[in-house]
């Protein structure tokens, strides 16, 4: 029972001093990973961003677009959270293989929604180089949109290689590969509800 106990506590004790420490540590894969943006802090920056863009939007009509797979996570939270008129699309779209952009955007689902004149929120989890959102951004000007703004989870302003205006930015990040909240390693870690960074 006294072995029991001890054996509890020290798993107790360890989760608290890494927790302190800020050194959570989790495996995916063959990686190591360490807690980056703790999940309360995610959830304050959305109510935050969320009641700029009720403002910003408000007594406006929008058509959200969540670029999958990453965005699914964040665009649910946010989604639930505006209070103007809006509706929500997916696109899928994929461009990373392992830890770095393959420079090459797949369209895996495409646009099946008319945007012609429409108002039209970007809902993506990270903007890396860019490639993705200017691929997105080129096809909403082709169908005509008559707005566009854009809201990312995640900005690496370090590798931001494009000039396209980022309208609203959960967290500005270092040049470091995330998973959690949405965004993976290889399909793994999307579940998690922090954001986790690698270990090099
Ligand atoms: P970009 O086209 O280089 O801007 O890359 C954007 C896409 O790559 C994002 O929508 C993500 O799906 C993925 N990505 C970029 N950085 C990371 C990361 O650090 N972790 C996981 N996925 C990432
Ligand atoms: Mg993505």
């Amino acid at each position: 029972m006294r072995t029991k106990i001890s054996y509890y506590f020290h798993i107790f004790a360890g989760v608290l001093y890494s927790k302190n420490m800020g050194m959570k540590e989790i495996q995916i894969l063959d990686k190591r990973f360490r807690e980056f943006i703790p999940e309360h802090t995610i959830q304050e920056r959305i109510n935050e961003l969320a009641s700029q863009i009720n403002k910003d939007y408000a007594g406006k009509e929008v058509i959200c677009i969540g670029v999958l797979n990453g965005a699914f996570i964040f665009a649910a939270d946010l989604f639930r959270k505006i209070e103007f008129k809006a509706r929500i699309t997916f696109i899928k779209l994929a461009s990373y293989a392992g830890t770095s952009s393959s420079g090459e955007v797949k369209e895996l689902i495409g646009w099946n929604e008319d945007l012609k004149d429409k108002s039209v929120i970007i809902i993506e989890d990270i903007v890396d180089t860019g490639v993705t959102l200017e691929h997105t951004v080129d096809n909403l000007i082709i169908r005509d949109a008559r707005e566009i703004k854009i809201v990312t989870f995640l900005l690496k302003p370090g590798a931001y290689k494009k000039d396209i205006h980022i309208d609203y930015v959960g967290f500005e990040i270092p040049n470091d590969f995330v998973v959690g909240y949405g965004l993976d390693y290889n399909g793994e870690g999307r579940n998690l509800p922090s954001v986790y960074t690698l270990i090099l």
